[in-house]
């Protein structure tokens, strides 16, 4: 069975609780006991994993070749510098989707550039949960295809 790496970055554990105009009200937890029901629909398994730390986040990418056949990263406020966290990605070269729960596009300038996203297969951003579930879905198409 495909099993894909779920990845969530800095301040993501405080969903729910944090910016709620923004982010909505989901939580974390139920964020991944969505994505979890998903992936039994999907045939495939996954194992989510957050970290406010980049370097526990990098560890878990290096070690995810031989283990998952794809990785589903929200690198929230890493998206826009961490140049460690993409190449981190960049050399793993498994099939990846990023997802923004935000439009960042529709955000603060600082926001509109990703530098996560040129090194992955596709991009959702702004709508919520429904992303990583879609995020999700087209990752197994990819990891079926390839
Ligand atoms: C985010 C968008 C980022 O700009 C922000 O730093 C986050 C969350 C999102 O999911 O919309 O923490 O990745």
């Amino acid at each position: 069975m495909n099993k894909i790496l779920v990845l969530h970055g800095p301040n993501l554990n405080r969903l729910g609780r944090r910016e709620i105009d923004v982010y909505g009200k989901l939580t974390l937890e139920e964020i991944d006991q969505a994505l979890t029901e998903k992936s039994s629909e999907l045939g495939v398994s996954i194992e989510c994993f957050q970290s406010n730390h980049e370097g526990s986040l990098i560890d878990r990418i290096h070690d995810a070749n031989g283990k998952y056949q794809g990785i589903l990263i929200n690198p929230a406020a890493f998206s826009h510098y961490s140049y460690a966290i993409r190449d981190a990605l960049a050399g793993t070269g498994l099939p990846m989707v990023e997802i923004h729960l935000s439009n960042i596009y529709s955000r603060e300038p600082f926001r509109h550039i990703s530098i996560i996203s040129a090194v992955v297969d596709g991009v959702i951003s702004g709508f919520g949960l429904e992303g990583y579930l879609l995020g999700l879905e087209a990752l197994v198409k990819i990891i079926e295809k390839r």
